[in-house]
């Protein structure tokens, strides 16, 4: 079998509160190979967004390490993680960050590892991905100009421009209607189809049951693993048994 993507080994987080020392990530064990679409739920406070900021170097290791193809994290200079996340990792907050002043189309190029990749490709890589997300007319106006769902999809469009390895996604449709949520999540099944490496946090079932595995959190430990085995099960009944499992873990 080849080496995973990403792996995390007895990976543990503490913060400072009050003079108390909390701990909130409590020694995870994780692998992720590539092409997997791995879903991370657990309740609110649980340390899912923790555990994703560690996993991509966002966040300082209190204990434990981060292998990401092949590099470990953990000891690596600001410099070098900060292209190390640029190249190979996409990133999709709930706080979608663009930049006013920029339009969608040029938000998207700003994220764009140049290096050698002449301006027109970046350009029109991004416009295509624009277009993708049901974008395409909306090139040019300003993040002020377009509602939340499609700033939401801009900056999906945006975490992809640089072909990263894995994307790591923080509630992408949690600010979404319905509607566009549907979009986002249909999006990450093609590129999940198309063998893109997925790592998503949600507290959505229909979100959740996009992905092959499922995670659930509990007090900063990996307290139960799903994995969906049967491709030709239906979203509707993936639903099903997903939520009757996270029930038994006490979602
Ligand atoms: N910088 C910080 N300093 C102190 N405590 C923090 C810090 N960041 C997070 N925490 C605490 O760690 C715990 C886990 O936070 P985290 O954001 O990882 O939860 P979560 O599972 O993502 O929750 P949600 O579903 O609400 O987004 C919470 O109790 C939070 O208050
Ligand atoms: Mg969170």
């Amino acid at each position: 079998m080849n080496a995973p993507l990403l792996k995390c080994n007895n990976l543990r987080k503490s913060f400072q509160s009050d003079g108390n020392e909390v701990d909130v990530v409590r020694g995870v064990d994780l692998e992720v190979s590539e092409g997997d679409f791995t879903v991370l739920m657990g309740s609110s406070g649980s340390g899912k967004s923790t555990l994703l900021y560690l996993m991509s170097g966002l966040e300082d290791v209190s204990g434990g390490t981060v292998i990401c193809n092949g590099h470990e994290i953990s000891s690596m200079k600001e410099k070098e993680l900060a292209l190390l996340r640029r190249r190979e990792m996409g990133f999709v907050f709930q706080a979608f960050n663009l930049i006013p002043n920029l339009t969608l189309l040029e938000n998207i190029m700003a994220a764009g590892f140049l290096g050698d990749t002449p301006k027109e490709q970046l350009e029109s890589r991004a416009l295509a991905l624009l277009e993708s997300l049901g974008l395409g007319d909306l090139a040019k106006r300003l993040p002020s100009q377009v509602s939340g769902g499609e700033q939401q999809r801009a900056a999906t469009a945006r975490s992809l421009i640089n072909s990263p390895k894995i994307l790591f996604a923080d509630e992408p449709t949690g600010a979404l209607n319905s509607a566009s949520g549907k979009k986002v999540l249909d999006y990450f099944s093609s590129l999940a189809d198309e063998g893109q490496t997925i790592f998503m946090v949600t507290h959505d079932l229909k979100g959740a049951c996009r992905g092959n595995r499922v995670l659930y959190l509990k007090d900063g430990q990996i307290h139960g693993e799903y994995r969906f085995d049967d491709p030709s099960l239906s979203l509707e009944d993936r639903e099903k048994t997903l939520f009757s499992w996270l029930v038994e873990q006490g979602w």
